[in-house]
């Protein structure tokens, strides 16, 4: 109920559609329930014996023409009432019958008018708040941490946003706005069944308990299954997910049929637990059904014999009250359907809660200091770091960069190299000790201004699907073409970028697949030099070149490195000669610090590096 409620609050910005919706929802089961009532009228004329309806006195036609469309009367105020009333009034009982036909379309316009207007505003109610989760959603995974996503699957984040929002549709859009339409409609039969006949609607409604109890248990039942289908269905798009983005690695391998079968070992249990849940969810209709039908027996069996034992109910009013009672199946039956989609949705939205519930642990203090400019020098003061639930990656790592310096960082595979810069943005948070720059500990800057004064090329280049332009100027509107392209030529990039079909404007496919890995470097660098940052990271950026493109990159790299403050982490030692500082990193430890010419003279991880690659 609790989530329910939370979940309802997102209609709030809606209600200036909302309200006027129940307005119309309100009207349209009035006008239901006084279209059913029309039967009262309709077996007077057509059952009842000439005399009793077109009498031949004026008196008494009078009287059971004010009689007759009693039942039509109840929901109408006095002024109405004379008004139908004098319209049904006719000479014969074909006149009559005439009349009525009229009236009886005239209501259904009008009833169908009321469900469209409801139905027209209530649909931006219930989409807004679709899109108002899903923006949210989304939103809230940007403040997450790395960390959060490495955790977790890919198909399991974008089900979220995709199936399980669909399913919340169920349960605060269209179920929200059904449950209420039924809702009001089942008040209206509810009163129209006991204002024809009270004792038999008790008598109904002694059974109804009961069989509410018995929908309710299948409600819960399949809220659990639910949550089922969309595990399974997270694994079913995450094997997907990673067969496209990973083809070309299926293909290589020859691994299509592993991969075939890895997907249908996942639709098989999606495909199991769909049924199950189906198979349940199927139980609902002919079960409310079949209930409905063991009320309505009882009902003729009283109501016949209470008639035909003059018990003093009249047939007019037990059909009114059968022709209401059996109305109100549909909408009880379409509560309780209802009932079941609101389950569901509501097991969807705890999963979306639990997302919007993750406070993303690396944010801006509340109070964050913002930097404009990077002056004096970077400290990493005794860090240590550790990934969640693995041992120590960086262990008590002391580093100072001055501004303007380059800095090299190399070291075997898997020393902590990637991490140490990666802290340095802030992408995780030491376990211990701090990072400094300027002397303000980075965990009290504003994240973006932090962000803002780097420029990063990651090791595994991430390009998206847009084109080679918008790579460039990622995220600015407006680029002036000489900026991109100045950043493009210092990244080697700009000749072959003229040379593609569309120039700047071609697009470059998923992640850039249409372009060489070294091309997708260039790009990447040259997106990181647009940016004209303060500090530059490159992280293995020229491991994908060949010698020549990488010495001309390299070049440029060396050039744009003028007055910034960089760190370079290459395996290729050739490349890191010239740094001011080289930084030897082994197994999350510093083990040797100094230029070049220093290192390259003393005994040490350096010098065997450097002598392996270069055969001394
Ligand atoms: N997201 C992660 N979760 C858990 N462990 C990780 C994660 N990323 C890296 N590691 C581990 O942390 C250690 C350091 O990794 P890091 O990427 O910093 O190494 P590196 O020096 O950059 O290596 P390389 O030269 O191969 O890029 C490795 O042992 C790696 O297995
Ligand atoms: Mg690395």
């Amino acid at each position: 109920m609790k989530l329910y409620l939370r979940l309802l609050k997102f209609l709030k910005p809606h209600l200036k559609y909302l309200l006027p919706a129940i307005f119309f929802m309100v009207l349209y089961a009035v006008m239901t329930g006084f279209s059913v009532t029309m039967i009262v009228p309709f077996t007077k004329v057509v059952f009842y014996s000439e005399e009793k309806v077109v009498d031949s006195t004026q008196t008494k036609e009078k009287d059971s023409f004010s009689k007759q469309p009693e039942s039509l009367v109840v929901l109408l105020p006095k002024y109405l009432k004379n008004k139908v009333n004098g319209f049904l009034k006719g000479k014969t009982k074909v006149d009559i019958l005439k009349r009525l036909c009229i009236f009886i379309l005239i209501v259904f316009f009008i009833k169908n008018i009321f469900w469209y207007l409801q139905s027209f505003l209530v649909v931006k109610a219930e989409e807004g708040v679709i899109m108002d989760i899903r923006n949210r959603l989304y939103s809230h995974y940007h403040s997450l941490p790395l960390e959060y996503f490495h955790g977790k699957k890919t198909g399991v984040l974008i089900s979220r946003i995709t199936n399980d929002i669909n399913l919340v549709r169920g349960a605060v859009g269209n179920g929200f706005a059904m449950l209420l339409r039924q809702s009001f409609l089942v008040l209206v039969f509810l009163f129209l069944v006991f204002w024809a006949a009270w004792k038999l609607a008790l008598l109904a409604f002694l059974i109804l308990p009961p069989s509410l109890f018995l929908i309710n248990k299948l409600a819960m039942k399949l809220r659990v299954k639910s949550t089922l289908v969309q595990t399974k269905m997270g694994t079913m798009t995450s094997v997907l997910q990673e067969t496209v983005s990973g083809i070309r690695v299926v293909k290589a391998f020859a691994m299509e049929k592993f991969e075939i079968k890895k997907f249908m070992d996942a639709t098989k249990d999606y495909f199991r637990t769909m049924v199950k849940l189906i198979r349940i969810g199927s139980l609902g209709p002919p079960l409310t059904e079949y209930l409905g039908v063991i009320v309505g027996v009882l009902i003729l069996w009283f109501g016949g014999k209470s008639i035909l034992g003059g018990g003093g109910l009249t047939p007019d009013r037990f059909f009114l009250f059968l022709f209401a009672m059996f109305s109100l199946m549909d909408p009880i039956k379409k509560v309780s359907q209802t009932n079941i989609d609101i389950q569901q949705g509501l097991a969807s939205a705890k999963r979306i809660f639990e997302v919007l519930d993750t406070e993303p642990k690396i944010k801006s203090p509340p109070h964050p200091k913002r930097m404009d400019g990077f002056r004096d020098k970077i400290e990493f003061k005794d860090v240590c770091f550790a990934y969640e639930g693995t041992k120590e990656v960086l262990h008590k790592i002391n580093l100072e960069v001055k501004n303007g310096e380059i800095v090299a960082l190399v070291g075997p595979s898997g020393a902590g190299k990637s991490t140490l810069v990666d802290l340095l943005a802030r992408f995780y948070d030491p376990a211990f000790g701090k990072i400094e720059i300027d002397r303000i500990d980075l965990k009290v800057l504003d994240i973006t201004s932090l962000r803002n004064l780097l420029g990063i090329v990651t090791q595994e280049t991430i390009l998206f699907n847009d084109t080679v332009w918008n790579n460039i100027a990622y995220g600015y509107n407006g680029a002036k073409e000489e900026e991109v392209y100045s950043a493009a030529r210092a990244a080697n990039a700009h000749e072959f970028i003229l040379k593609m079909t569309n120039g700047y404007q071609t697009l470059i496919g998923d992640r850039g697949v249409k372009l060489s890995g070294g091309e997708r470097q260039r790009l990447a660098i040259a997106r990181a030099i647009f940016k004209n940052p303060q500090i530059l990271i490159f992280d293995e950026a020229t491991s994908a070149l060949d010698s020549e493109s990488e010495r001309s990159v390299q070049d440029a790299i060396d050039r744009l490195m003028k007055g910034r403050t960089t760190f370079v982490i290459a395996h290729r030692l050739s490349t890191v000669k010239n740094a001011d500082k080289i930084v030897v990193m082994d197994k999350g430890r510093i083990v040797q610090m100094g230029n070049h010419n220093s290192l390259i003279n003393q005994e040490g991880l350096y010098k065997k590096l450097y002598q392996m690659q270069f055969k001394m």
